[in-house]
């Protein structure tokens, strides 16, 4: 997984050379390489590679999903949103840029992101308009908008659909909706069946439910240390979690039975890699 990594981080790097106005790519290249896990990128270049795809292919893809998610932390940020000062570590985006090129900077990374995608990849015409609507689809107002939106609305207390509905539909959107992009666009350019295709969404829904609950229990039970960001902020801000919802306890089940599906796919095919990730997010929330 390093390796993979070191690559990613070497590719995000070039492709973000700073250029006039500097003060924009500066910000733009910032928050993209401060150092994140790279869950996405990692995971769109190996569900390429498990699914028998050359991963050099998707190297363009991997980074671009890199940096739409990069752009929604930015923002995410932001004191019209979270308010948080802290990300991957260091300062947020606005505290070192300010808040004008912190919108600028994200909304230059969702429009250079497939950008990317079109002038780097190696692949046909037709993959290529394929992975550009996966990118458009998932990033926009139709998936990770759609859970940002109404993350905010249930900070406010407004609520259209049950409280269970609602944050079901909040992590699906806001967390889900990437990581379904990274595999599906993995899955593409590894020319991968239908049938294929629906194991991998099946996957990817559920851990993406994994991964917000796991980070809704850490921002309870976790350090600044750890995390790079501020903690114990949701329950501040009154946020609709599994955490507040259901309790620790609970949702940390409701983790498990998510990941255990994550588990029965992954296993039919080899991927040290994203076993290792699960891996690694079970033992720290059960200690297993
Ligand atoms: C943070 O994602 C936003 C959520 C969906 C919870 P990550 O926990 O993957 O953040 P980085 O990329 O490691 O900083
Ligand atoms: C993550 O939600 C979703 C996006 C950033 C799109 P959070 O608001 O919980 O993420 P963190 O905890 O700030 O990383
Ligand atoms: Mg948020
Ligand atoms: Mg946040
Ligand atoms: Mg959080």
């Amino acid at each position: 997984m390093q390796t993979m990594i070191d690559l990613i981080d070497k590719k995000l790097d070039e492709y973000l050379p700073i250029i006039y106005p500097e003060d924009i790519f500066k910000a733009m290249k910032y928050t993209v390489t401060l150092p994140g896990k790279r869950l996405r990128p990692v995971m769109c270049l190996e569900t390429t590679r498990m699914l028998g795809g050359d991963m050099n292919k998707a190297i363009p893809t991997a980074c671009a999903i890199e940096m739409l998610h990069a752009q929604s932390l930015i923002h995410d940020d932001l004191p019209c949103m979270d308010n948080d000062d802290f990300r991957r570590g260091n300062p947020s985006n606005h505290k070192v840029f300010g808040e004008a090129n912190a919108v600028l900077a994200g909304d230059a990374l969702l429009t250079f992101a497939p950008q990317l995608i079109i002038e780097k990849s190696e692949l046909s015409p037709e993959t290529v308009l394929k992975l550009v609507h996966e990118f458009t689809k998932w990033g926009g107002a139709y998936a990770l908008i759609a859970g940002q939106v109404v993350d905010i609305e249930s900070e406010k207390g407004k609520f259209v659909k049950s409280p269970e509905e609602t944050l079901q539909f909040i992590h699906n959107n806001k967390t889900g909706a990437l990581f379904k992009l990274s595999m599906r666009t993995g899955a593409i350019i590894a020319n991968a069946d239908a049938e294929v295709m629906k194991e991998i969404d099946r996957f990817a829904q559920n851990f993406g439910l994994a991964f917000q609950i796991y980070d809704d229990i850490m921002d309870e039970i976790s350090s600044f240390e750890e995390l790079g960001k501020t903690v114990g902020k949701d329950k501040n801000s009154g946020k609709l979690t599994y955490a507040s919802l259901y309790g620790l306890e609970e949702a940390k089940n409701k983790f498990s039975s998510h990941i255990n599906i994550c588990y029965d796919i992954i296993e039919k095919y080899d991927s040290e890699i994203i076993s290792g990730i699960i891996n690694k997010l079970s033992s720290r929330l059960t200690g297993v």
